[in-house]
């Protein structure tokens, strides 16, 4: 799940990677395992506004608007559609648009402070009520509001544990790594695959005498997988020695057959260094077979 901040935005106190977990947690509690992105604008009240007047016809500043592309509904959310329509798919994106997110980020100060709570806690009540909107979801009336924030309140749970989670699959790659059997380049790498079946599949590089049949620490993850029948993931961790280890193009485009927006963890200088990725960032315009409906 891609976070895209507009050009025009304001520096944030919060990366956006903060955004991306919390949008990442959204579209799997809704069960929407298509590559999605949005796009994020952090603006002042006199931008908020100036939106506001523009779209809605409301000449005030607020502090969340939400603009979706595509038109769920309460009854019609996101993960209820077998296919999301042709024109959602953006190609150079290689995901489905979600749609805008405009948010004040004076306003988000102001009410963390009114509310007694940290301006990241606010801009993740801000943010993940304008996610649920581009996903259908609506506080119209009562049944659909406590539906929306029962919503709210998982994915940021969600998203919360996701930081837990993700320190537990960076160790059991490094663990992994242990067993790399590299007499030919030694370079060691681990991974550990997690399926969304909660299960924690770990692989190492393998290398041969005869260089080519190599198979990589993803590669190896992956197949073990597969090969049990657990075939839906949500996140991948690497780990390797001094430099950053973002997996190979092979790794990519067979690991995007499965999951093809997919969170790439790597961790690397004796787990000194971390970074993310999802991977429809690492590999635009993957090759797929079936284009029809965009997927
Ligand atoms: N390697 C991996 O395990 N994963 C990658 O994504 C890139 C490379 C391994 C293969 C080989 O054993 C060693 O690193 C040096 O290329």
């Amino acid at each position: 799940m891609r976070v895209i901040l507009s050009e025009d935005s304001q520096t944030s106190a919060v990366p956006l990677s903060f955004f991306e977990r919390i949008a990442q947690a959204a579209v799997l509690l809704e069960g929407l395992d298509k590559p999605m992105f949005l796009s994020l604008t952090l603006t002042d009240d006199a931008g908020i506004r100036a939106v506001n007047r523009q779209w809605r016809y409301q000449d005030t500043a607020t502090d969340v608007i939400s603009f979706p592309a595509i038109n769920f509904s309460p009854r019609d959310t996101a993960s209820l559609r077998q296919a999301l329509p042709a024109d959602a798919w953006d190609s150079d994106e290689s995901a489905h648009f979600l749609g805008d997110i405009v948010i004040s980020l004076p306003r988000a100060k102001s009410q963390a402070e009114e509310y007694g709570h940290g301006v990241e806690r606010e801009l993740s009540y801000l943010f993940v009520h304008g996610v649920m909107h581009l996903m259908g979801y609506d506080h119209q009336n009562p049944e659909d509001k406590i539906k929306m924030r029962d919503m709210e309140e998982k994915a940021l749970a969600g998203a919360a544990n996701m930081d837990n989670d993700d320190r537990a699959l960076v160790q059991a790659a490094w663990k992994a790594r242990e067993y790399a059997y590299t007499p030919y380049s030694n370079y060691k790498v681990g991974s550990a695959l997690r399926a969304k079946s909660g299960k924690i599949y770990t692989g190492c590089n393998i290398e041969n005498a005869a260089f080519g049949l190599t198979n990589c620490a993803e590669r190896t993850a992956l197949f073990k997988a597969i090969s049990v029948g657990d075939i839906e993931f949500d996140a991948i961790a690497i780990s390797a020695d001094a430099t950053p280890p973002w997996p190979c193009g092979a790794c990519r485009q067979a690991l995007s057959e499965f999951a093809p927006n997919i969170r790439v963890l790597i961790s690397w200088s004796d787990g000194k260094e971390n970074a993310e990725a999802t991977l429809d960032q690492l590999l635009p315009h993957s090759f797929l077979n079936f284009v029809e409906d965009g997927k």
